[in-house]
């Protein structure tokens, strides 16, 4: 496995893997990774010859008062992790050469990126188009993979490859969760013992709004004031948003009736927690069929 901090020459291992006829693989990360990103890693190393994982934080994607400054950052752990996992490079750039001095180029899928966590982080889908376009030219992928615990990157990400005529896949991994139920997330590491026992909540919320839409609940509204009484029990100290909202143009609805996102972001203490449900097709269609 090699480290590659140099666009160069990341640029160079890519187009000879292309030439020898490999397909490539990109796995984005900022790092600290935990075993969510390594089931993306694993997806990713069965689908091509040639696999990359890229470990930057971004500081485009944070805003000045957010958590840029306390993201962790493990360099050394990951790579034992990406070595382990048969990953063959980590791309792992400097600030300075992602963003350099003068630097004036942005990427911005506009509307979806303004809603849900866009809301109350106008930039950051603004930082993640930008950094993800500027992977993509480096890495050059066939294919990329990305985690559905980040369900609104994943819609923005893969509007913008068809927006931008990339021919690269977009793949989505399923959420891991702890055994009780909480999404993995490099953030979970900042929870208090008492923010982690609350933290749980975010999933319960989930389920138990998928188990009203099993009893045949079919208002939104109805579902969101279920998963709000749960959230706004006890230890987590903020909601800033519980949503239902179409699966990939994520327009909020009011009847559920087909791909469905259920999403949240609540704050426990300082850290802000997401996480989400998709429900699919297939599920309302069972759901359907059990009600008859
Ligand atoms: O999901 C993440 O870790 C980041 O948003 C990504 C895709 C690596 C871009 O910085």
């Amino acid at each position: 496995m090699e480290l590659v901090v140099d666009v160069t020459e990341m640029q160079a291992l890519a187009d000879k893997a292309r030439l020898e006829g490999e397909r490539i693989a990109l796995v984005p990360t900022m790092g600290a990774l935990h075993q969510g990103h390594m089931s993306l890693v694993k997806l990713a190393r069965e689908r091509c010859d040639f696999l990359v994982v890229s470990i930057y934080v971004n500081p485009a994607q944070f805003a000045p008062e957010e958590d840029l400054d306390i993201y962790p950052r493990t360099l050394e752990k990951d790579e034992e992790s990406c070595r382990g996992a048969g990953v063959d490079v980590i791309f792992a750039p400097e600030d300075k050469t992602m963003y350099p001095e003068r630097y004036s180029t942005y990427v911005n899928v506009e509307g979806l990126s303004e809603v849900l966590c866009g809301a109350s982080r106008p930039t950051h889908f603004r930082g993640v188009s930008t950094i993800v376009a500027k992977l993509f030219n480096i890495v050059k992928p066939h294919i990329a993979v990305f985690g559905q615990k980040d369900a609104q990157q994943a819609v923005v990400i893969k509007r913008m490859t068809a927006d931008l005529n990339w021919d690269i896949e977009i793949a989505v991994a399923p959420i891991l969760r702890e055994e009780d139920g909480l999404a993995m997330s490099s953030r979970n590491r900042h929870l208090s013992a008492q923010e982690r026992k609350g933290a749980v909540l975010l999933h319960q919320a989930l389920s138990e709004a998928k188990a009203l839409l099993g009893e045949g609940e079919r208002s939104a509204e109805k579902l969101k004031k279920r998963m709000k009484e749960i959230i706004s029990a006890k230890t987590l100290n903020r909601i800033d948003y519980i949503s239902v909202v179409e699966a990939d143009s994520l327009r909020d609805v009011s009847e559920i009736k087909g791909e469905t996102l259920l999403a949240l972001a609540v704050y426990a203490g300082e850290t802000r927690l997401i996480d989400n449900m998709l429900i699919g097709a297939d599920d309302l269609k069972s759901i359907n069929e059990e009600g008859n």
